[in-house]
């Protein structure tokens, strides 16, 4: 139901940056991260999960745009689906060069979108809109893991890294886009709380299935791990840079009771211009 107050929250307006185009040609090594077989296929991963889970979110702001109407939220949806849609096709081309340098995974791929447009259908679209949320914030999460941590002095391929920030400021940018929308059209309180923890479980459990599917059919295809570099995998995500402690640390924070999505707005900002600027520098 359409409500009279103002559920914006987003403190600028958006931007779809369509000319952003990553050129991976020059990429002759599918372990481009740290030369580690896991840390360059966990990237890898959620590369190839991008398209598919993006098709998630858009199909869903898609269908609330005809409920949005004088919510002051038009430009908010249109911006997400534009950012969206252009992350997609970026993480495409990774992919497309995955695909030439022997790692074609597209039946694993295909397998997960089939079982994801199934579950879609047996869902409502309040439940859709909380997925949505819930995959949002744990891509929030990530993305500031990524952007907070010491990530960055990875030894990765400079124009994989160039994407992988391009893609983790943005998602920080659109952060609370899905959320507003859902409180617009369906309101807040300890019951939408609940939903919201139902379909973060969903959301958790879909990540984490695909995800995995994926490493398999990477590691598959690749060498055999060397001695120590699974090791140096969960260093990587516990200690230094520490992406997975910090990621679990902000999925965490979601359900604290005095949540919201920009109580760290100046942090968030710095955060995005500053790593503006590196990609942009990187991409010219
Ligand atoms: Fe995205
Ligand atoms: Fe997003």
């Amino acid at each position: 139901m359409m409500t009279t107050v103002n559920v914006r929250s987003t403190p600028f307006e958006l931007t779809v940056r369509k000319d952003t185009r990553f050129d991976f040609s020059g990429l002759e090594d599918v372990l481009h991260t740290d030369g580690n077989l896991y840390i360059s296929h966990f990237f890898n991963s959620l590369s190839l999960v991008t398209p598919v889970t993006e098709g998630v979110l858009i199909r869903a702001i898609r269908e609330a745009q005809p409920l949005l109407p004088g919510s002051g939220l038009e430009a908010d949806a249109a911006a997400f689906i534009g950012q969206e849609a252009i992350h997609s096709r970026e993480h495409r081309a990774l992919n497309r060069r995955l695909a030439e340098l022997g790692f074609d995974t597209s039946p694993v791929v295909d397998e997960v979108e089939t079982e994801i447009r199934q579950l879609e259908e047996t869902m409502t679209l309040q439940e859709r809109l909380a997925l949505v949320v819930a995959g949002e914030h744990a891509i929030y999460a990530l993305a500031r893991a990524l952007l907070a941590s010491n990530y960055g002095n990875s030894e990765q391929n400079s124009v994989v890294k160039a994407l992988f920030v391009w893609h983790a400021l943005e998602e920080m940018e659109h952060q609370s886009v899905c959320d507003d929308i859902y409180r617009q059209l369906f309101g807040w309180g300890m019951k939408h709380r609940i939903i919201y923890l139902r379909m973060y479980l969903v959301a958790g459990k879909l990540l984490s299935m695909m995800l995995t599917r994926l490493m398999r059919a990477l590691r598959a295809k690749s060498r055999g791990p060397e001695p120590g570099e699974f090791k140096a995998f969960l260093s990587w995500l516990l200690h230094d840079p520490g992406v997975g402690v910090i990621t679990l640390r902000e999925l965490l924070v979601f359900f604290s009771p005095g949540f919201s999505h920009w109580s760290r707005r100046e942090q968030d900002q710095e955060l995005i211009q500053r790593n503006l600027e590196v990609v942009l520098k990187s991409v010219a």
